[in-house]
């Protein structure tokens, strides 16, 4: 059974920025120098817990999405390495080693990295992560990658996860965001993003090795913001 995520007050829709704020100034470089996020995101709770009664004010799981810091890299890790082990949802070797991980997840000075957060037990419970897909003429348009905690999956995480990389990489400026290789096989991450806006543009044939099924289609996938 999904567990319930803490409704906020606009019953279900994402906090509104204050005023003066963007996401740019939020969003800080993963190790950047300042630590502390001016913006969360509240997980979007699921479309039956969006009624305002009594009930559900005593939710009491809460997961917020807010900027990572360095200190969170041991808890994003732990969410990525389950994943790229099993190696059935992105192009990582299987083996990679934790500080090659970090180096590719953390990217360069322009990828920005969130992660999704149990405000109970203060875990990660997932991360996501967005940069230009291209540099120079292409930097309007992102890539994005996301990761849910197994133990966390089927709670709205990767949904509010999708939806803040969208709305952060809108008020960055982005004009677009583009997944270069999603595993046709992956139907959860396919669906997500279809429901999120995003089309398949073209799926490249036998483009990935899956570990259990062999070689499976890879989409491009790309929504406009
Ligand atoms: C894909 C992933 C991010 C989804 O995260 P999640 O927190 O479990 O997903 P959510 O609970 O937010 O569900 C969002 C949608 O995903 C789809 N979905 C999730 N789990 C699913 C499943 N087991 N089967 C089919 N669809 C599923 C549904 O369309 C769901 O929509 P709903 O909100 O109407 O139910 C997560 O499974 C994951 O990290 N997978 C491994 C890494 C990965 O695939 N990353 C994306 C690479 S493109």
């Amino acid at each position: 059974m999904r567990a319930r995520l803490q409704l906020d007050p606009e019953h279900g829709r994402l906090p509104e920025r204050p005023k003066g704020a963007d996401c740019k100034s939020a969003v800080t470089d993963f190790g950047g120098s300042n630590p502390s996020p001016a913006t969360t995101w509240k997980a979007r709770p699921r479309p039956g817990f969006l009624h305002p009664s009594p009930t559900l004010a005593n939710v009491s799981d809460t997961i917020t999405i807010r900027a990572a810091t360095d200190a969170d890299w041991p808890g994003v890790w732990a969410v990525l390495e389950p994943v790229f082990r099993a190696g059935e949802t992105y192009t990582y070797p299987r083996d990679i080693r934790e500080e090659s991980a970090r180096a590719s997840w953390l990217g360069g000075e322009h990828t920005r990295v969130l992660v999704a957060v149990d405000a109970g037990p203060g875990d990660i419970v997932g991360t996501a992560k967005y940069l230009p897909n291209h540099p120079g003429a292409g930097a309007h348009v992102a890539n994005a990658s996301f990761a849910v905690a197994a133990r966390a999956a089927g709670r709205g995480v990767g949904r509010a996860l999708g939806q803040a990389v969208i709305d952060a990489a809108r008020a960055d400026g982005y004009r677009a965001i583009q997944f270069n290789a999603v595993v046709d096989t992956n139907v959860a991450a396919v669906r997500l993003w279809e429901s999120l806006g995003f089309a398949t543009l073209a799926t490249v044939p036998e483009a990935f090795a899956h570990p259990t099924l062999g070689p499976v289609g890879l989409r491009i996938m790309h929504r406009f913001l």
